[in-house]
């Protein structure tokens, strides 16, 4: 395992967090539509065969990873900066009896041979990079992908940069240091980067649905409450859900998914 310093976006990914987030998105996920997501990502997909060696950038807790190499067949390797999320991953491989590959670390800092994957994939991890950052690695990406490799990502978004947001989703985007971009603003940064046949799509329809359903299940499953539920937990993630689903409603919050191919 790379090791590097810890990070947990100040408390977005402490060991607490994590395990909230992993109640309301489902076992394995700390992102957006669980697995759910992770089975509309890989549909797009065509060199998801046995063997197909892939990176995941931004693994999380592994719950993609596992997929991807129980249901394919895959070599799966997971990137992922913060340590929580990498120890409980790891924890998670031994159990399973899993060979995914998890590397602690910044996936800007780390390297691959050319032509290293078939497939990279990242799912609500490149909001935390810069617009420059997210260049830079767009760039590597082509280098460590084959002939015939793809990229899939799925990230949140916003509306043109040229509109204003309100104030609230500002200063949420503001204190979580995301860098946001409208679905089709963010496929010209893989074009930029030199990726071919680049499909951007908005799915914020989708999105929306997905919170409320998260949101009502997590209601459902906490009423009555456990005992060893905190309010404070309880009402903090109700909040968050009630707030981005307002947030989307009103277009300023997006959902989007990006395609490329290198070849
Ligand atoms: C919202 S979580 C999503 C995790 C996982 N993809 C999932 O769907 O459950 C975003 C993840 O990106 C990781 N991350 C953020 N910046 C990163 C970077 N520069 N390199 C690698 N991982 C990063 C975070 O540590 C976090 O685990």
């Amino acid at each position: 395992m790379v090791t590097e310093e810890k990070w947990d976006n100040r408390g977005q990914y402490s060991e607490k967090r994590i395990r909230l987030y992993e109640q309301i998105f489902g076992e394995g996920y700390i992102s957006s539509g669980g697995h759910m997501t992770t089975e509309q990502l890989c549909f797009l997909l065509q060199n998801l065969t046995k063997d197909a060696r892939v990176l995941e950038i931004g693994s999380g807790i592994g719950g993609a990873a596992f997929f991807l190499e129980s249901q394919y067949g895959c070599v799966v390797t997971g990137v992922d900066l913060c340590e929580n999320v990498c120890t409980i991953a790891e924890e998670r491989t031994a159990t399973k009896g899993s060979t995914v590959n998890f590397m602690l670390g910044d996936i800007l800092n780390i390297d691959f041979p050319p032509k290293s994957f078939d497939v990279i994939m990242s799912r609500d991890t490149l909001l935390h990079l810069s617009e420059t950052k997210k260049r830079k690695l767009f760039a590597k990406c082509i280098e460590w992908l084959d002939d015939n490799g793809e990229i899939i990502i799925g990230d949140y978004c916003r509306r043109p940069k040229s509109e204003p947001i309100c104030e609230f989703f500002e200063a949420y985007v503001a204190d979580r240091g995301y860098d946001l971009h409208e679905p089709f603003a963010y496929g010209k940064l893989l074009e930029d980067a030199g990726f071919k046949k680049v499909v951007s799509w908005d799915v914020s329809g989708d999105f929306l649905e997905l919170l409320e359903a998260e949101l009502q299940r997590f209601r459902k499953e906490h009423n009555p409450r456990p005992k060893h539920f905190e309010k404070e937990n309880f009402e903090h993630t109700e909040k968050s859900w009630l707030q981005k689903i307002g947030w989307v409603r009103i277009g300023d919050m997006r959902k989007g998914v990006l395609y490329g191919r290198r070849g």
